[in-house]
């Protein structure tokens, strides 16, 4: 199996420097990759994972490393971290950290509609036994002005008019089924009007849909505000995110709290070694 390679692991491990006997809670735990280095320091760990198929990985991942002695998975949503903690009864951690966004199997692989190459899905749920909009439904029924308004204030698409009305003149001749079938009718657009782009045409429409499904940027105000009571006194939280809006969150946070903080950046040699890690900002800060 083709695990997601953690970002900014080692800057991680510098910023917070996990000892035996201390407690991690990792609100999105992929395939482990940042959760081993925890559990190889002795940490305790307890994990959320929102998508069951990477808790199932996670979980196979850790057993054959044999590391499942401080380790506690839980399927969930960080959107739900003070229930969690209440129903869980959960102790107060010393690093709260999140590494945000989707592993690389959730990216590429068929059946989720993230991929501009899926010809099976345009779902784009991380778990579609708990949540119900999916992102087939968004660009099949939402009205030009909300499919601009998404857009705009999720992924400041500059074609997000034309292309709100180009989607809905499309879906009434036939339905949206797909991933393919929509990254065609954006790239087709930009080839109409010689638009150019550096990435995928695509690219922005995409993470907005992604962003409107799984309720990205609220779920992440929501963890930053629930971390304030839920980690220790003097604890830290760190979190890793992959575009401006996110990372806007995340500062805009620490301001208003005045919170002492840290911003790391991946160096020259990681962003060479781990493309995905380019877009990667890496923020803590610590409990008043
Ligand atoms: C970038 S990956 C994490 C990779 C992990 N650090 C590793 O090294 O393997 C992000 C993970 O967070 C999960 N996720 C995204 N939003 C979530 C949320 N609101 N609650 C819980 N998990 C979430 C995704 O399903 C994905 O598995």
């Amino acid at each position: 199996m083709n695990y997601h390679f953690p970002v900014l692991s080692t800057t991680v491990l510098k910023a917070f420097d996990p000892q035996a006997g201390q407690i991690i809670f990792d609100c999105t735990l992929g395939h482990a990759g940042h959760t081993l280095e925890f559990l190889r320091r002795q940490a305790t760990v307890y994990a959320l994972e929102a998508d069951p198929n990477n808790l199932a990985i996670a979980l196979n991942r850790i057993k054959s490393h044999k590391l499942t002695k401080n380790f506690h998975p839980i399927l969930g949503n960080f959107a739900n971290l003070k229930t969690i903690f209440t129903t869980e009864k959960l102790p107060q951690p010393d690093f709260l950290f999140a590494d945000l966004g989707l592993s690389l199997n959730q990216q590429s692989q068929s059946g989720y509609g993230f991929s501009f190459h899926d010809d099976a899905s345009l779902d784009m749920r991380l778990n579609p036994k708990k949540q119900s909009l999916t992102a087939e439904e968004i660009v099949n029924t939402w009205d030009r002005d909300q499919l601009y308004q998404i857009f705009t204030k999720y992924a400041q698409e500059k074609l997000a008019r034309p292309l709100a009305y180009e989607i809905v003149k499309k879906r009434q001749q036939q339905p949206f089924k797909n991933a393919t079938q929509l990254a065609q009718v954006i790239s087709d657009y930009y080839q109409k009007k010689h638009y150019r782009s550096r990435l995928h045409p695509a690219t922005k429409i995409f993470l907005a849909l992604r962003i409107a499904v799984n309720h990205e940027f609220e779920n992440l105000e929501s963890l930053l505000n629930h971390s304030l009571t839920i980690v220790k006194k003097g604890g830290m939280v760190g979190i890793i995110s992959f575009h401006s809006g996110e990372d806007r969150l995340v500062k805009k946070f620490i301001l208003k709290h005045k919170l002492s903080s840290q911003k790391y950046l991946p160096d020259h040699q990681e962003c060479l070694s781990n493309p995905p890690s380019r877009s990667a900002v890496f923020r803590t800060y610590l409990i008043p």
